[in-house]
């Protein structure tokens, strides 16, 4: 590439992204309006559940946005805007699961039983998976990390995806909230088959 051309190459930078902020803002702003409009709880740990309920459900949907991003414009040609903002998607759904964290945290303080050992490590690895995605949400950091990089942010992506299944398939029994979770869960697979799906046909384009 000459210089003139390199100079013309539209970089991250001198990419428009209009909806940065918005997405930024969206997050704690949800948070927000969910504390305001809290259903008037007696006690205390029903507030902590309704928050850890609600903080999971807004980072699940912003996860799914930034999972289904980029194959959904491979295979339908639709979602520019979802891969162009992808890394504030990112943030936002990191901000959404540490106020998840900041709660859990208040749940083992307040409850006498301890948390288990699987819960707490496989719980606990999925928050530092999200918040190293979320430190190295950067230009410099992929430049620096390189093919490292895509592998953490790969593995985050598909654990986040899987902590996110468990919790939805192990709410599906006969509960009030059932097809809630039923339709989580379908979103999650689906989402999960567009990838494989995508994935597959650039192995396939590439052979052929
Ligand atoms: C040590 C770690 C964690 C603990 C102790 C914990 C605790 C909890 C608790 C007690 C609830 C239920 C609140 C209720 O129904 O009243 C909950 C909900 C949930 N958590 Fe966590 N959590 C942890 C980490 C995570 C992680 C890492 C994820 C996902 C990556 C996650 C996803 C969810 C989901 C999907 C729900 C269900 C939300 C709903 O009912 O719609 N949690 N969590």
């Amino acid at each position: 590439m000459t210089t003139i051309e390199a100079a013309q190459t539209p970089t991250r930078r001198t990419v428009a992204r209009p909806l940065k902020w918005p997405i930024l803002i969206f997050s704690p702003l949800v948070v927000l309006l969910s504390l305001v409009l809290m259903p008037d709880y007696s006690a205390y740990l029903d507030e902590v559940g309704y928050m850890l309920r609600v903080t999971a459900r807004l980072a699940f949907a912003l996860l799914m946005l930034a999972y289904i991003a980029r194959p959904l414009q491979r295979q339908f040609g639709i979602g520019r805007t979802l891969v162009l903002h992808r890394r504030y998607i990112g943030l936002a759904m990191a901000f959404a699961h540490t106020v998840h964290f900041y709660y859990v945290v208040e749940l083992a303080l307040q409850t006498p039983e301890p948390l288990g050992w699987v819960t707490l490590i496989g719980g606990g690895l999925a928050f530092v998976l999200m918040w190293l995605m979320a430190m190295t949400s950067s230009d410099r950091a992929v430049a620096l990390l390189g093919k490292q990089w895509r592998r953490l942010h790969t593995l985050g992506l598909h654990y986040l995806w899987l902590v996110f299944m468990q919790s939805f398939v192990g709410r599906l029994g006969p509960q009030d909230e059932y097809y809630l979770y039923a339709l989580l869960t379908l979103w999650g697979v689906l989402g999960l088959l567009l990838r494989l799906w995508a994935y597959w046909s650039a192995r396939l384009r590439r052979t052929t």
